[in-house]
């Protein structure tokens, strides 16, 4: 029996853990054993507990309980937490998710004391290191035994920084192994999606389907800076008072701590009393995905929901400089236009009038079979 860690934190690695979990569920319990450790990075019930519920994953053998901190001192703590785990328990892997800093801390502490190390959304890149998320997957892709990515363009990105050139051998005598595993989070919304309409999430917020635009803003560079915060919500109220349509916010805690902060009292005033505008509480998953399928188009800054966008056949307008997920804008259904209100106007005009298509680019919804036999094979 193998025995593997999975180490989550943040709301879309949960989600993700998801895909894993059932698999080995459903198909690989008689050959891995999987504890679950969660640093604590998220722990409101909304941001954490309700999607271990919903979306039956078991709960988490280990919580660290860190919590919200400055980069050093979380990720500090992580580490130091996820060490003292694997120091007095054996596992044969650990599994890592993404770019968050309980990423990067599950590395460190792994790689430190020898545990193969297998990372799923490898390879992804913004080229923008003033991302705390491009940080942490660049030092995860370099201390990583196998490396899962998601999309040719994440091979391709691994490809160009010499990770196919350079033959990595770890203490165990093996090599670095890459592979483009499809996305597990095409697993989960297709998975997923067969239940969302279960949710009452339309009704309760007097919501029509395609007649209304999903939002959701949480990056650190537009929450956190003033002027970036302001533009988009101007652009937001312009564009529901100029279309009457509504827009519903599900509000990333860090979104709605720093609000009122960040915006100036009028614009917030005007945004909370805004008969179009919907602020409300993160959503489960559920009723995010059925948020996504019905909605007429997404803007949003979050990796994971551009993606979904995709995958529900929503066009997508990019609330940041850059995207990891290229391919969304290569088939032009989605527009970066960053936190410029002419841009976002302008995107929002543009892309909601034009036919888009949607090919599957994000494997064959099976991902975390084809990750799960890679690792069993790695390690038998
Ligand atoms: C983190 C990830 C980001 C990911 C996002 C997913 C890092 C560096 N960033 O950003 O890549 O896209 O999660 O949502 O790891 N807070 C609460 N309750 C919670 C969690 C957070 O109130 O349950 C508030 C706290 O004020 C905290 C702030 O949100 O300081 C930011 O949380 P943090 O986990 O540091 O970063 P995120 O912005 O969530
Ligand atoms: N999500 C959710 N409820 C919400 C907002 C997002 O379930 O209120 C899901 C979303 O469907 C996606 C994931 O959370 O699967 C994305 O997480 P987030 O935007 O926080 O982080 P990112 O993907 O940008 O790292």
């Amino acid at each position: 029996m193998i025995k593997i860690l999975t180490v989550v934190g943040a709301r879309p690695q949960i989600i993700k853990a998801a895909a894993l979990s059932r698999a080995i569920r459903d198909d690989f319990s008689d050959r891995i054993e999987e504890k679950i450790l969660h640093t604590g990075q998220h722990y409101d019930a909304a941001m954490s507990k309700v999607f271990f519920d919903e979306l039956k994953i078991p709960m988490p053998d280990h919580n660290l309980g860190v919590g919200s901190g400055k980069h050093g001192e979380q990720t500090a703590k992580m580490i130091s937490g996820i060490e003292d785990l694997i120091l007095s328990e054996h596992f044969d892997g650990v599994v890592l998710y993404g770019d968050t800093n309980s990423t990067l801390a599950g590395a460190v502490a792994a790689v430190k004391q020898h545990i193969p190390i297998f990372h799923i959304e490898a390879g992804l890149r913004s080229f923008n290191m003033a991302m705390p998320e491009e940080v942490n997957r660049i030092a995860c892709d370099q201390m990583s035994s196998i490396l899962f990515a998601p999309t040719q363009t994440a091979i391709e990105n691994l490809r160009k920084e010499g990770f196919m050139d350079i033959d990595v051998r770890f203490k165990n005598g093996k090599h670095r192994q890459i592979f483009n595993s499809g996305d597990v989070m095409y697993d989960n919304s297709l998975y997923f999606a067969e239940f969302s309409g279960r949710t009452k999430i339309l009704e309760s917020n007097s919501l029509q389907a395609n007649n209304y635009i999903l939002a959701t803003i949480h990056r650190d560079n537009n929450t956190d800076n003033p002027y970036r915060l302001e533009s988009i919500f101007r652009a937001l109220l312009h564009i529901s008072d100029e279309y009457k349509i509504d827009i519903i916010l599900p509000l990333h805690p860090r979104t709605s701590k720093l609000m009122p902060k960040n915006l100036s009292p009028e614009l917030y005033d005007k945004i909370k009393h805004s008969s179009y505008i919907k602020l409300v509480e993160p959503v489960s998953f559920l009723e995010m995905i059925e948020l996504e399928k019905n909605a007429k188009l997404v803007m949003t800054d979050s990796g994971g929901v551009q993606k979904e966008a995709f995958f529900f056949e929503k066009p997508c307008v990019i609330l940041r400089p850059e995207t990891e997920w290229v391919e969304i804008l290569e088939h032009a259904a989605g527009l970066i236009v960053d936190a410029d209100f002419d841009r976002i106007v302008d995107g929002y005009r543009d892309l909601s009038t034009k036919q888009v298509t949607f090919p599957p680019l994000f494997g064959d919804g099976k991902a975390a079979y084809f990750i799960l036999e890679k690792i069993i094979d790695y390690l038998e």
